[in-house]
């Protein structure tokens, strides 16, 4: 079997390194192409090295843009890469314009489409996530869910004969890494802080709603540790929004082991990420999202993650007390990536 893996921003890469090395194990002739979405060596190369992923085969330097500048760039790009390799499977990460993008150069030509973590949804359709993970779940041939809520959605959406329920590859690598942090004694139990990161677009792109998160950080009552995404950093200088202020303590976006490692050395997260949620509560620690909704909806169970949709509120939100009800396992036992890499052979033409 031939697949190539296509991604290009950094949770893409995490989720990535656990299907590389069950492809790899398999027997599996994977050919991985980076369009470069992401490109800086912090929001990048950092992971490909951290997470030992092969180097990409094949690498397209789309770079930022307008989200068509950038989605079209990838288009016409990839197709011709396709064409070459001639695939069983192009296999597509998440909900970026990297995801989209694949997805679609991929089916215009007849080469079998698997999506993995499909059948997410936020509902929120003024999210360029949400339009991604639409409109690749729809045109997928192989829907591989990482829970049984995101079947659930694809099963309303009339596509439950194309869905695997297989988990979610981001546990594989998450406690993988814990793991070895954990076997380093490499966990930092000084100051008590939280540990955070804000780039969405629908924080970081309106200036009052920016200025009021920002504002919030910084009267946060313990040092708030904020890993600074690009965008995060190019909005607050856009709009004079100054980062480095009261609690707030301003670093550079970090590798992912150094990342588990901030997790599990924190009392509690505060972000917008998706992929950050969900590893507050896999390594135990209370998470409150920026955000009106989240796709991980399992996290908001007993307090363990709480959604502030209007930053005035972030205050009493991180006052709250620490949860005490235990933690289910909605994720899956951290064999998803092996399980993904078998639905793709079962499912293959001629299989
Ligand atoms: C993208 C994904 C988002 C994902 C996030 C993870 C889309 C629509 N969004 O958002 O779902 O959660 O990645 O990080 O695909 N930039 C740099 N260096 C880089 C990358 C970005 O400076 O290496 C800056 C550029 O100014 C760029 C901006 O960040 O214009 C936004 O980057 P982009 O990839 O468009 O979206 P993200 O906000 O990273």
């Amino acid at each position: 079997m031939k697949v190539i893996s296509v991604v290009g921003a950094r949770p893409q890469f995490v989720k990535l390194a656990p299907v590389a090395q069950a492809m790899d194990e398999a027997g599996v002739e994977h050919i991985i192409v980076h369009t470069g979405q992401h490109y800086d060596a912090d929001m990048s190369d950092v992971f490909f090295d951290g997470l030992s992923i092969p180097t990409p085969d094949v690498h397209l330097g789309v770079g930022s843009g307008s989200h068509a500048t950038q989605t079209g760039a990838m288009l016409a790009q990839l197709e011709p890469v396709f064409q070459e390799h001639q695939p069983d499977w192009v296999l597509v990460y998440g909900d970026t314009n990297s995801t989209l993008a694949a997805a679609l150069a991929a089916v215009k030509i007849h080469i079998p489409v698997a999506h993995l973590e499909a059948g997410l949804r936020s509902f929120n359709r003024r999210m360029p996530e949400e339009h991604n993970r639409v409109m690749t779940d729809h045109c997928s041939d192989l829907l591989l869910a990482p829970t049984d809520v995101a079947r659930e959605h694809l099963t309303t959406e009339g596509l439950a004969e194309r869905t695997e329920v297989v988990g979610d590859v981001m546990v594989d690598v998450c406690f993988t890494v814990r793991d070895a942090v954990l076997a380093k004694g490499a966990v930092d139990e000084g100051e008590p802080y939280l540990l955070s990161t804000i780039h969405r677009a629908e924080n970081t792109d309106d200036p009052e709603r920016l200025r009021t998160i920002i504002d919030a950080l910084a009267d946060a009552p313990v040092p708030v540790r904020l890993l600074a995404h690009p965008r995060l950093r190019a909005k607050a200088e856009e709009f004079g929004i100054a980062l480095d202020r009261g609690s707030i303590d301003v670093r550079t976006p970090v590798p992912y082991a150094e990342m588990v490692t901030s997790v599990l050395g924190s009392v509690g997260v505060v972000t917008d990420s998706g992929g950050l949620q969900k590893e507050a509560y896999l390594l135990d620690r209370p998470c409150t999202t920026l955000r009106t909704e989240t796709e991980w909806v399992e996290t908001l169970h007993d307090g363990w993650n709480v959604l502030v949709a209007d930053p005035a509120d972030l205050a009493s939100a991180l006052a709250r007390p620490r949860p005490t009800a235990p933690r289910q396992a909605p994720y899956g036992d951290g064999h998803a990536a092996v399980a993904a890499v078998q639905a793709l052979a079962a499912h293959r033409a001629g299989a």
